[in-house]
């Protein structure tokens, strides 16, 4: 029903500019990704207090995911490749888009949610690292392996 709400409001060129939108998006996701655990890591080898600026990315990276999440959510209901029928389990590309991508997805996003929400409880840097660290590290294996079986390449979209 939602979908064909949509495709009635608009159309392909709808479709075309959200999943640029998401597909654009992901690099900033996964950049802010790599520099949080990169940054996390060396804090909680080198015993670095943990700072504002360290704070202030964590949070950039929620922010980043949740519109992330926004996007890919109204594209769920535009989207040729998600599809509810019989056949949808049975043929990988549409079992991927309709289950597979949006489920591995928001499991990273609660991660991601969690390396900043958690944190804000603990008192002692080291702490926070450390869950900054394996929340993050957790999102972003995630992440890229579901990029990885999308097919559509992690840094050069690839379309069929
Ligand atoms: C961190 C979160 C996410 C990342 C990094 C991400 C990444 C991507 C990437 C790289 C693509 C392929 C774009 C292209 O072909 O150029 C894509 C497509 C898509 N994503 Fe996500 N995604 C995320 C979350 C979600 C969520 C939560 C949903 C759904 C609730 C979703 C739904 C979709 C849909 C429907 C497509 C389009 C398939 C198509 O029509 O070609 N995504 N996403």
């Amino acid at each position: 029903m939602f979908r064909g709400l949509f495709l009635g409001i608009n159309n392909k060129t709808m479709y075309t500019g959200l999943l640029h939108t998401h597909s654009s998006l992901r690099y900033v996701v996964l950049l802010l990704l790599v520099i949080v655990v990169a940054k996390s890591m060396v804090g909680l080898i080198s015993k670095k207090p943990f700072e504002k600026t360290d704070e202030k990315l964590t949070l950039w990276l929620m922010i980043a995911t949740h519109i992330q999440l926004l996007v890919g959510l109204i594209l769920y209901f535009v989207s040729p490749y998600v599809q509810f029928g019989a056949n949808t389990m049975k043929d990988s590309i549409t079992r991927y888009w309709t289950v597979e991508h949006s489920f591995i997805m928001l499991i990273a996003i609660v991660f991601i949610t969690l390396a900043r929400t958690s944190t804000k409880k603990l008192t002692d840097s080291k702490a926070k690292h450390k869950r900054v660290f394996i929340m993050s590290t957790i999102a972003l294996v995630l992440i890229v392996m579901a990029i990885i079986m999308s097919g559509r390449g992690i840094i050069i979209p690839v379309r069929a």
